[in-house]
């Protein structure tokens, strides 16, 4: 064949192959730089004034953007109420009773919407900035990372995928990375996500069975919690899910190497026998640098899970119901 000829083929068949091919969505850092050139900073500064008024709410924060992103992707889902004839994700086993920081992204939205002229932000989106935002002010500015942007918000959500989607705290290693893997997240996204941990609480709920059943723990460390978490009752006393829950900081991985990991799914991380998550948790509770970029990077992978974006979904006046 006439090698112009084939040349011209060649260029058709790739053409044609990416008109064919579905339109990968992309996120940007710099999507709001042109509607809205002062999002960042409001969203930020509202942050800052909640951690202020109450530390742990930027690790509640940080907590709503993974469990928006690991049920039908970063599309705000989370946010919505439920309602007579809608059952949506904040009654699910994990969320419910445990989920907070809800007032503080009305009222993000809220402020954003007038300075903004109009609903231009998603709630998706306020979700990623403010858990972005949320590290950055208890950890300092080498765990910042840049945060890409353009989400629009889902107009469903669902109780049921939030309890499949969801890892339980009473997950071994083996099911941890399977729950990992099916939102396409590796061993390494797994224990630096978890390091996450290093702020914010647990109730005793989540942690009963392993200060009463594991063996994997420090003998002080599980009776000192069985005096604020009995067998019985005090389901809602809670405990810093590290010895520093007003800090990002590689505490959570050094409590890790002994044995003084809160939840059961935490200690899972480390047992001692040579795994390369063990490798992985001594590297992070050794090198604060590794893990602040690590954690960036897996967050922005995590951020970049099924969002909705062009003509899908909406941007929601409310982000506690849909338009
Ligand atoms: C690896 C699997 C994970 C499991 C099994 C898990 C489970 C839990 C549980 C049971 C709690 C305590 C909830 C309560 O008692 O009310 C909690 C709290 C928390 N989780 Fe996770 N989590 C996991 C991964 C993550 C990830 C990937 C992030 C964020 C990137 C995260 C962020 C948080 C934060 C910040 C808190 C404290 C929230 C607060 O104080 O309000 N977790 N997690």
């Amino acid at each position: 064949m006439d090698s112009r000829i084939q040349y011209f083929l060649v260029l058709f068949m790739i053409t044609f192959a990416t008109i064919l091919s579905p339109t990968v969505a992309k996120l940007s850092s710099n999507y709001y730089n042109k509607v809205c050139p002062q999002a960042l900073q409001i969203v930020e500064s509202i942050v800052k004034q909640a951690i202020i008024h109450e530390p742990r709410m930027g690790a509640s924060l940080l907590r709503l953007h993974f469990h928006d992103c690991f049920v039908n992707g970063c599309d705000g889902s989370v946010l919505l109420d439920d309602t007579p004839n809608f059952v949506g994700e904040k009654s699910a086993l994990p969320n419910i009773n445990s989920l907070r920081g809800f007032e503080v992204v009305d009222q993000i939205k809220a402020t954003l919407d007038i300075s903004c002229k109009g609903h231009v932000v998603s709630c998706a989106d306020i979700l990623a900035i403010a858990a972005r935002d949320s590290i950055a002010i208890l950890g300092g500015y080498t765990y910042w990372y840049e945060v890409l942007l353009g989400r629009r918000d889902a107009r469903n959500a669902s109780r049921d995928a939030a309890n499949i989607n969801l890892p339980a705290p009473f997950l071994n290693l083996t099911q941890l990375i399977t729950s990992f893997k099916s939102h396409g997240l590796n061993l390494r996204d797994l224990v630096v996500l978890s390091g996450a941990h290093t702020i914010g609480f647990a109730k005793c709920s989540s942690f009963r069975d392993r200060i009463y059943n594991d063996t994997n723990i420090d003998y002080n460390f599980a009776s000192n919690l069985r005096n604020s978490c009995p067998r019985i009752g005090g389901d809602d006393n809670l405990a810093p899910l590290d010895a520093t829950p007003k800090k990002v900081d590689t505490i959570y991985y050094k409590s890790l190497l002994y044995k003084k990991g809160l939840l059961h799914s935490d200690q899972e991380l480390f047992k001692g026998d040579g795994s390369q998550s063990d490798a992985l948790v001594k590297l992070y509770s050794k090198n604060s640098y590794a893990f602040a970029k690590d954690f960036g990077v897996s967050m922005i992978k995590m951020g970049n899970l099924k969002p909705l974006t062009g003509k899908k979904g909406e941007i929601r006046c409310n982000c506690r119901k849909v338009n």
